[in-house]
């Protein structure tokens, strides 16, 4: 385990949220500290269900369980941030809140009462995020930009860790962009799927503030020189 706890993203405007997808887990408690210990900002946690996506993760007794792994050396809670592939939605983000999420997002397409999902998670005290996939349109947020408090845009089809990043979701973070400024309001721009450190910058300029990797983090060695390298690009 990495013994420098840097975390800096504390400080900076950027977050980066490796995604447990790609991690080992048969040792799951232990790579959370680790990729905490190596700089994580928050934890991406990717829940599929073999309905709305073609594959099956993991539920909410794994939250709770990964709950109190979920701080830095010095006792700081990390973020557990949950990324629902689900449908329906509201039971289990429920269930996700009582289990220490801190933030839940869901795709609109996945539930039938987008408004009544986004009620439910912050009824629990919860921060609220939508989920576009790459070929989702984004009108649903003329009527939720001012519920919600993450936006997270899809740069590869849900459902698998390691694949590549589709260039159209940096056209839709610049649109994304747009309508959070006009909003004045504090929201998250999340973009997942593809990152590396090799195109974090790109990402960040079309103006995304918050970063999901899987596979480009837990699949080196070295967490903290991938996370050093995201932040040196970064800037
Ligand atoms: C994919 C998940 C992602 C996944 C990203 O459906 O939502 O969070 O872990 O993996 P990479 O970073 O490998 O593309
Ligand atoms: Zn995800």
């Amino acid at each position: 385990m990495h013994v420098n706890c840097d975390n800096s993203g504390m400080t900076s405007r950027f977050k980066i949220a490796p995604s447990i997808l790609s991690a080992d887990f048969a040792r799951l408690g232990d790579e959370v500290k680790t990729v905490i210990h190596a700089g994580a900002d928050w934890i991406h946690f990717d829940v599929m269900d073999n309905h709305y996506v073609p594959n099956l993760t993991f539920g909410p007794m794994i939250c709770q369980a990964l709950k109190p792994h979920a701080k830095t050396a010095a006792g700081v809670a990390v973020p557990i941030d949950v990324h629902l592939m689900i449908s329906p939605v509201d039971a289990l983000a429920a269930s996700f809140a009582e289990a220490g999420a801190d933030l839940i997002s869901f795709h609109p397409d996945a539930s039938g009462h987008v408004h009544r999902s986004i009620q439910a998670i912050k009824s629990k005290g919860v921060k609220a995020g939508l989920v576009f996939n790459p070929a989702e349109p984004l009108d649903v947020l003329e009527w939720t930009i001012d519920e919600i408090d993450l936006i997270l845009i899809m740069s590869v089809n849900p459902g698998f860790g390691g694949q590549s990043f589709i260039d159209s979701a940096l056209r839709k973070i610049e649109h994304v962009r747009k309508l959070i400024d006009a909003s004045g309001r504090d929201i998250r721009l999340e973009v997942d799927g593809g990152i590396k450190a090799e195109n974090i910058r790109r990402v960040a300029d079309a103006g995304a503030d918050t970063f999901v990797a899987g596979s480009a983090i837990f699949g080196k060695p070295d967490y903290k020189a991938v996370i050093d390298q995201m932040r040196v690009a970064l800037g």
